[in-house]
C-alpha cells in the first residue's frame, strides 16, 4: 500500500444515497484492512459544522451567492485543513460526502458563478488535495427530490426550484464525462443492491490498482 491515503469522494444532487452508501464504501475498505475516516462538506470539524449550521438555515437575511460560495470554501479550507490533509498524510483513506465538484456543480451550474473563479479558490484552498476518485451518483431530479422531501422541512438550498437541481445534475454529468479517469458514474435510480454491486466493482478495482 501506497503511504499516502485516498481521498474519494462521493457527489450527485440530494436524494441519491450519498450517506448510505459512504458507510458501504467505508467498510469495504476496512475489511481489506485500510484505515478510513469519512467526513462530510460543508463541515467535518467542529467550526466548519457551524458554517454548516448558517449554510443550511433559513436565515433572518439572504446569503448573496458570492457569501455562499466563499463559506463553502471556507468550511472547506478548515476541513482540508484538519481533518483530510492529516488523515492522508497518516496513510488512511479519506471518504468525503461531496467535495470541491458540489461546489462546480451547485455555485457553478446552479447559481451561475464561472467555473474559472471557482477553480481559482479551490487551488487556493486544496491545491495540493484532490479526489483520487469521485463516484457520481446520478438519478433523475424527481427521483432524488422525491427520496429527500420524506427526510423532512427542506433547508435553505433545498427549497430551490426544479430547474436548479437539473442544472446542478447537468453539470455533475458534464463534470464526470470531461473527467472519466477520476469519476466513477453510477446509476443511482435502480435498487440499493444494484447500485452498492456497482460501488464494489468500483472499489475493488481500485483496491487492485493499489497492490498491483
Ligand atoms: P447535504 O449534506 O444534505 O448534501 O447538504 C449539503 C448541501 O450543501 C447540499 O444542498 C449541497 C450544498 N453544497 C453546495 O451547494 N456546495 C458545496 O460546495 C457543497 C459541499 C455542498
Amino acid at each position: 500500500m501506497s503511504a499516502r491515503g485516498r481521498f474519494i469522494t462521493v457527489e450527485g444532487i440530494e436524494g441519491v444515497g450519498k450517506s448510505t452508501n459512504i458507510g458501504f464504501i467505508a467498510d469495504r475498505l476496512r475489511q481489506a484492512g485500510l484505515e478510513v475516516v469519512t467526513t462530510r462538506e460543508p463541515g467535518g470539524t467542529p467550526t466548519a459544522e457551524r458554517i454548516r449550521g448558517i449554510l443550511k438555515e433559513h436565515g433572518e437575511e439572504p446569503l448573496p451567492e458570492t457569501a455562499e460560495l466563499l463559506l463553502m470554501f471556507a468550511a472547506r479550507a478548515i476541513n482540508v485543513s484538519h481533518t483530510i490533509r492529516p488523515a492522508l498524510a497518516s496513510g488512511a483513506w479519506v471518504v468525503a460526502d461531496r467535495f470541491t465538484d458540489a461546489t462546480r456543480a451547485y455555485q457553478g451550474g446552479g447559481r451561475g458563478i464561472p467555473r474559472r473563479r471557482i477553480d481559482e479558490i479551490a487551488g487556493l484552498v486544496h491545491g495540493d488535495v484532490n479526489p483520487d476518485v469521485t463516484i457520481l451518483l446520478d438519478a433523475p431530479v424527481a427521483t432524488g427530490m422525491q427520496r429527500a422531501g420524506s427526510r423532512g422541512a427542506p433547508d435553505r438550498i433545498e427549497v430551490e426550484q426544479t430547474g436548479f437541481f437539473e442544472r446542478v445534475r447537468n453539470t455533475y454529468l458534464e463534470l464526470a464525462a470531461a473527467d472519466p479517469r477520476r469519476f466513477v458514474l453510477i446509476d443511482a435510480s435502480r435498487d440499493l443492491a444494484a447500485v452498492q454491486a456497482d460501488i464494489g466493482d468500483a472499489i475493488g478495482a481500485l483496491l487492485d490498482s493499489e497492490v498491483h
